[in-house]
């Protein structure tokens, strides 16, 4: 019998060996080696039986079309709008992702940039690296309080909801917007749903975690961020797609937010020339929300899973959509 043909489209860290291992003993396996030149995955694909993404490269209707024995394409990530996923369902083609084992990760780093940004740890470092602090000075770097203070999570899904947790932590009081209202989560942790632009108006912290779509597609705009509060902070650790980055910009130079602490930028990496860069009060993570040990390794666990069930006919364990 023939060996499935996989392909991986970044290399995979050393870590990982062991997993790669156990699918090669079944499938001819090939690692894209390089970073820094994209994987040429709309030529690999035409020979393929199985993908596995790993980034965020797009998977194409037209990619499938060119690949009669694909059966199963499989995202090292819960996001999933880079794939196709209508075109797949339609070509019978599984797809799979890795839901829930990264929300405590994802969530742990919105507080970590929701801290960043309030308490101003991008100046505040750049200040010390650049050998400014020369005498203690309690006037400077005066942020905001987080305690106590009023989080508005966008998007209540798993991660919303880790986030709700830690939010709790800190006595915050918690709004949240979703399309669907999770009146089970409001009782269980005392949030309250609210209208999204109530939600701009009264929260000190924004934290952004809906799914990118054409519905979410730079929901946070010019208007929207006209409703904040001029002291509050934008986080984002959804989709940098989410956010309309030239307003972003105008609302922070203009004084009309305080700042913005973002893991996810549009495009990434972002052009080096951006002018969201160089602002101290942008505080710009290179897309780390799930980058612990623990949870990368589970990622790919569970992606190579999935991977291995499409390969043989099986419903993936782990899915949001299912070959028909
Ligand atoms: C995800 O899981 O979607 C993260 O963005 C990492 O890819």
């Amino acid at each position: 019998m023939s060996r499935h043909k996989v392909f991986v489209t970044r290399p995979l860290p050393p870590v990982a060996e062991p997993l790669i291992k156990r699918l090669r003993q079944t499938c001819e396996v090939e690692i894209w080696p390089s970073m820094d030149d994209p994987a040429p995955t709309a030529e690999k694909i035409r020979s393929l039986d199985g993908l596995a993404t790993y980034g965020h490269e797009p998977i194409t209707d037209a990619m499938m079309a060119s690949a009669p024995n694909l059966k199963v394409i499989s995202n090292i990530g819960v996001g999933h709008d880079h794939i196709d996923s209508e075109a797949a369902r339609r070509r019978g083609v599984a797809v799979g992702n890795t839901p829930g084992v990264l929300s405590g990760a994802t969530a742990d780093m919105t507080f970590a940039l929701l801290l960043a940004g309030g308490r101003l740890l991008g100046p505040s470092s750049r200040y010390v690296r650049a050998r400014q602090w020369r005498s203690y000075d309690p006037n400077l770097f005066w942020g905001c309080e987080v305690h106590h203070s009023t989080i508005g999570i966008v998007g209540m899904g798993r991660i919303g909801y880790e986030v709700a947790k830690r939010a709790r932590g800190f006595d915050m009081k918690i709004l949240y917007y979703k399309r669907n209202r999770r009146e089970d989560w409001e009782r269980e942790l005392g949030m309250r749903y609210a209208p999204l632009n109530e939600l701009l108006e009264a929260s000190d912290f924004v934290t952004l975690h809906a799914p990118m779509s054409p519905e979410t597609k730079e929901m946070i705009g010019a208007a929207e961020l006209k409703r904040m509060k001029r002291t509050a902070v934008l986080v984002n650790a959804a989709r940098g797609g989410i956010v309309d980055h030239a307003a972003l910009h105008e609302a922070l130079t203009s004084g009309e937010i305080a700042a913005a602490a973002l893991d996810v930028t549009e495009p990434e990496p972002l052009p080096f020339d951006s002018p969201l860069i160089d602002l101290d009060n942008c505080f710009i993570a290179p897309h780390l929300g799930s980058a612990t040990v623990e949870t990368r390794l589970k990622m790919i666990e569970m992606a190579l899973e999935n991977l291995m069930a499409g390969l043989n006919g099986k419903p993936l364990p782990y899915s949001f959509l299912e070959r028909t």
